[in-house]
């Protein structure tokens, strides 16, 4: 399923989804350069890590039109290394939230097709390109039917204005749903060490309909570098992860400690933690035999070389015994607030 180059820089490639695009193993999450995890006060070292990612073969590049203190920040920030190699890159940008202007800590969802042509419409313009590569519905809004919003998407694909679907945060009976109205190329939700509960249904249904599957937040936020334990008394004011049930109060401690096993097979190898929390992921891959591209964000280029790296790693059933249980022991649910995720849905 996966192309090795041998000796060179680059990672190795995969094609995403039955018919999608060729792309690394590894992609990049764009979104903390803009918002959400801490200070963006070195947009010189993002636009940097954006350019040395693409050297070593990652080519899939997320975005989404909520991330950034205002709509479409982010996208703008990363337009400029877009278009520069417009032929290089898989731009991957999503619709559907944004923040209610009234109640600034709320997120509205939509999904109703004039909505999803004018978001399209914004992102092209925002990111200076004709096309965006796949296109993503961030969040389902249960009161659209979900034929409706994807039908809105496949005219967009008909226009020539997006190449492939994907959809975030998604049961696999609604993957199932929408790939009968048009082909899905990718599913991206939230699939880690800590957070498996994917396993209950949509990654089989991805593994049998030969969708991709782009992990996000597989570094667990950054919780599985071991780079932080307590974000209310570690992190700066305005991170995204101070609202997190997992990373606060006592979770925070006892999740620390199931890391355990992560530094011990880190050390084993003179690996670093995040770097086995990112095999782990990938190796889903080849353990499940379907296609898997995590998105890890960082800001920093030697952090982009790090994660790369991780895609070289492959452990041993051992190793992934020791890991198996992790999840299962997690304490503190992914969000502050779960119905903004698939759980609960049929
Ligand atoms: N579809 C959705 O609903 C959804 C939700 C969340 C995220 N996403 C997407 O998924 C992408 C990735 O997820 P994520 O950013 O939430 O979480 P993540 O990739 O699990 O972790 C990112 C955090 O880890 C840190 N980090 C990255 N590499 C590191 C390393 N080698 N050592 C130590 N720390 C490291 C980053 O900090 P630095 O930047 O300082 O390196 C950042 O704080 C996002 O950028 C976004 O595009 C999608």
């Amino acid at each position: 399923m996966t192309s090795n180059p041998g000796n060179s820089e680059k990672i190795a490639t995969t094609r995403l989804g039955a018919n999608g695009p060729e792309v690394g193993v590894q992609g990049l999450g764009c979104m903390g350069m803009s918002w959400a995890y801490g200070p963006t006060d070195d947009p010189d070292e993002a636009r940097a890590t954006l350019e040395r990612a693409l050297e070593l073969g990652v080519t899939l590049y997320d975005t989404a039109n909520v991330y950034g203190r205002e709509e479409g920040e982010n996208e703008q920030f990363i337009a400029p290394f877009v278009r520069s190699h417009r032929d290089e890159v898989v731009l991957a940008t999503k619709y559907s939230l944004s923040w209610d202007a009234d109640e600034p800590a709320k997120r509205i969802i939509r999904n109703d097709p004039p909505y999803i042509r004018r978001c399209a419409e914004d992102s092209l313009r925002r990111l200076g390109v004709e096309t965006i590569d796949l296109y993503y519905m961030h969040r389902r809004d249960v009161s659209v039917p979900l034929e409706e919003s994807v039908g809105a998407m496949a005219e967009l694909v008909q226009e020539g204005k997006v190449r492939y679907l994907g959809l975030s945060e998604v049961t696999a009976a609604e993957l199932r749903t929408a790939h009968e109205v048009h082909p899905v190329a990718a599913v991206q939700s939230e699939w880690s060490l800590f957070s498996r509960d994917v396993e209950d249904g949509v990654v089989e249904a991805a593994r049998e309909l030969d969708v991709a599957f782009v992990p996000y937040s597989p570094l667990g936020r950054g919780f599985l570098t071991g780079s932080f334990v307590n974000a209310e008394t570690e992190l700066t004011s305005d991170d995204f992860r101070k609202t997190q049930p997992r990373f606060t109060g006592g979770n925070a401690s006892a999740n620390a400690e199931l890391l355990e096993p992560v530094r011990k097979i880190a050390g084993s190898r003179g690996a670093t933690p995040g770097q086995i929390a990112l095999a782990w992921v990938q190796q889903q891959a080849a353990l499940r035999g379907m296609t898997v591209v995590p998105i890890p964000g960082t800001r920093r280029r030697s952090r982009v070389e790090e994660n790369a790296a991780a895609t070289r790693i492959e452990l041993s059933e051992d190793e992934l015994a020791l890991l198996e249980p992790i999840a299962g022991r997690v304490a503190g649910d992914r969000y502050p607030d779960m119905s903004f995720t698939s759980a609960g849905r049929e």
